[in-house]
């Protein structure tokens, strides 16, 4: 009987392009969705970009953009990874769906209806210039365990340390550098601690949904948990779901300038792009769900466990939905044996440089087949291990035996062939669909190579081409047959990784689309086979190095020169609305309460100096740029801050992401201009 599978990955945040971590990912899920699909299941494969949270709208505004227009420019470079990897995903949709947002305000209105939403007082840093709360990672300072400054508000880059925001030394906002201040509001809670969910959940993640490691780790935090402070508490603690305003989100029901938290709307996020896809197929979405051993299938990251194991099935559990029936765990891919790369960033290997160098997607798909497994261990992407396993397994074991055996078919005719010894067909077509199905993939791929190395070596031990120049035309025939027999059953098993090359196949043996069952059974004899053109290409080490080659210094961006988009456009007259003078700094010092700010004396020709504050401290020392000429903003309105007043501003370039272009750099005139000239 055939299986209802809703499968989906990880809706990836929707503040950069996909990295190789996130191709993996699909990959690992696509494999498995194809295999699937060959074996008669009904499968509905779906993603969705993450698109809501505080990075996203603060990315967005810094781009000088709305944060849905942001995450459109995102999703529209989506496609190019997607199609390039072969990904078959049935629909691509966004949690800034309205699908979503009424979605995940049904599931609120149901929670709080079975009595588990609760709204509590918290107090949180705020940031009193930008008028928003602070999440932890926008909050900075020095480490109150080793003094190291400028470090995240969970935790300590240089010591380890785990602490609160609030326990930071000299706290400052990573946004404008304002010291924030402590200010209470109303959050909602999902009580998870409720006995209910308790429950629920101590048997939901122990009955075989989960990988047993998984499922082990999970054991834990029914005992223990870790608070943000690094302190210990017992049990599952409410989760907090609110956010204020401003937030880039789906607002709670009942409760204007409150948003949802992203990690609540996210998961519905899968929900709500099934439905997308069901409706545009004219299927009833509630009807989709409600049927009878529907399965559903989650494919995601080991850092996000605790979100698809406890939240999101209690979630659904206490809304009256359908609970998910397995979560599927990796773990990180690194590159070179390099660090896990940066979720936002990544490093090494740049996917769509992959495909820009023609390098083949069934390569990287193969590749990563042979490595990956039903746990969740890291995996490294190693370019020695690539090439060797691409060119000898791939192409040298698998892809040669057709271009060897099918020179020796009478007009191209399969003759009559017994089945070799070693593992039968059959037996291999078990195997590997077990594999497949039980996501060893490593261990298929290895059942397809030792068939390949028998195949080979029977074939040359009966060297057909000797047997043709001896006048056993028949007899290499039929060992000829037989080897292209058992090259369509590899071709079968190999499929849901290489979709590409078995059509290809499909196309030589002039045989029906090739499944697990219908391999099995022989091409018969006298069937015509095509003509053989090469299957695949082997890589080469150019490509290789020119894979990792680190792009030029020089090479600008394309997109968003300085890491933001430009400014539209103005006017000569907007233009000449801004004054700007040369100025002298006659005096600078450190700011006492500030790790960003230097105080700047300036002299602009106006017999008087005036008074800037710069967010420059981690560029430049006082002594340092004393003496200097540089541009200001002279007509700006004087500003005050907590330190004084600001008469002014000076110009300096920075990226608008300053972990992947370090430094602030202060303008400076060539030398001959003074004090008070205007910069036009
Ligand atoms: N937006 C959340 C997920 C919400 S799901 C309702 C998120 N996004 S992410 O873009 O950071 O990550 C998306 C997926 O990519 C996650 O499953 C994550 O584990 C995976 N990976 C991110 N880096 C990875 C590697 N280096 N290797 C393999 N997978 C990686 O988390
Ligand atoms: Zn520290």
């Amino acid at each position: 009987m055939s299986r209802q599978l809703f499968v989906t990955t990880a809706l990836p945040y929707a503040n950069g392009k996909f990295h190789i971590g996130h191709i993996m990912e699909y990959i690992q899920a696509d494999i498995w969705v194809r295999f699937q699909r060959m074996q008669g299941n009904q499968v509905n494969f779906v993603g969705a970009d993450d698109a809501h949270g505080a990075p996203i709208m603060i990315a967005a505004e810094k781009a000088g953009v709305t944060p849905q227009q942001f995450v459109a420019n995102i999703a529209a470079g989506r496609k190019e990874y997607l199609d390039g990897f072969q990904i078959s995903f049935d629909n691509w949709s966004s949690t800034d769906s309205p699908e979503n947002h009424e979605l995940a305000r049904q599931i609120y209105r149901d929670l709080k209806a079975n009595d588990l939403i609760d709204v509590k007082t918290i107090e949180q840093f705020f940031d009193p210039e930008k008028n928003m709360f602070l999440p932890d990672r926008y909050i900075k300072g020095t480490c109150p365990k080793c003094g190291t400054q400028d470090q995240y508000g969970d935790n300590c880059e240089n010591c380890g340390a785990v602490y609160a925001p609030t326990d930071l030394i000299k706290p400052y906002s990573a946004l404008s550098g304002a010291t924030p201040v402590l200010k209470s509001s109303e959050h909602f809670f999902f009580k998870l601690s409720d006995q209910r969910c308790v429950d629920f959940l101590q048997s939901w993640t122990q009955d075989g949904k989960l990988q047993p490691e998984v499922a082990n780790k999970v054991k834990e935090w029914f005992s223990v948990r870790t608070n943000p402070d690094g302190s210990k508490s017992e049990g599952l603690g409410d989760w907090d779901i609110s956010r204020d305003a401003p937030y880039f989100g789906i607002e709670i029901p009942d409760a204007p300038g409150k948003y949802f938290y992203v990690w609540l709307d996210a998961p519905v996020g899968y929900l709500a792009s099934l439905k997308n896809l069901l409706e545009k197929r004219g299927e009833n979405f509630e009807a989709y769900m409600a049927q009878d051993g529907l399965e559903q299938h989650h494919f995601i990251g080991k850092d996000i466990v605790t979100f698809h194991t406890l939240f999101w099935p209690a979630m659904l559990k206490f809304s009256g939905r359908k609970t998910p029936d397995k979560i599927h765990v990796h773990g990180f891919l690194t590159v070179n044996n390099g660090e896990k790369m940066s979720k936002s960033r990544g490093t090494g290997l740049d996917p769509l440089k992959y495909l820009s160098l023609g390098m083949n997607p069934e390569w990287l798909r193969y590749y990563l087949a042979a490595k990956l497994n039903a746990k969740n261990e890291d995996i490294d992407f190693n370019a020695d291990d690539f090439m060797l396993r691409v060119n000898s397994d791939l192409v040298g074991k698998f892809v040669n035996i057709a271009s060897r055996a099918a020179k020796f078919l009478p007009d191209g005719k399969l003759v009559a062939s017994g089945e070799a010894s070693g593992t039968k067909s059959a037996d291999l077509l078990r195997l590997v669909a077990d594999h497949f199905d039980q996501r060893e993939y490593a261990k298929a791929m290895r059942e397809v190579m030792t068939f390949a190395d028998n195949v080979n070596s029977l074939f040359d031990a009966a060297a057909p081409w000797k047997l043709v120049k001896e006048g056993h035309v028949e007899l290499a025939a039929e060992k000829s047959s037989e080897a292209i027999q058992r090259f369509r059953v590899m071709a079968a098993c190999l499929k849901p990784v290489m979709p590409g090359v078995a059509t290809a196949i499909e196309q030589f043996l002039q045989c029906d689309a090739l499944n697990f069952t219908n391999a099995a059974i022989p091409l018969t004899v006298g069937h015509q086979v095509g003509v053989y053109q090469h299957l695949m290409q082997r890589v080469t080490p150019e490509q290789l190095d020119a894979l990792f080659e680190a792009p030029a210094a020089s090479e600008p961006e394309k997109l968003t020169p300085g890491g933001e988009a430009l400014a539209p456009l103005i006017s000569i007259d907007d233009f000449a609305k801004i004054d700007l003078r040369i100025a002298k700094i006659v005096n600078c010092e450190a700011v006492e309460g500030s790790v960003k700010l230097l105080r700047l004396t300036l002299d602009v020709g106006e017999g008087q100096t005036r008074n800037v504050f710069s967010g420059i401290a981690s560029a430049y020392k006082p002594e340092d740029l004393i003496g200097k000429h540089t541009v200001m903003v002279a007509n700006l309105a004087p500003r005050k801050m907590k330190f004084g007043i600001s008469e002014g501003m000076v110009l300096a370039a920075s990226h608008s992401d300053e972990k992947l272009q370090p430094g602030i750099y202060v303008l400076e005139p060539l030398p001959g201009a003074i004090p008070g000239m205007r910069v036009k």
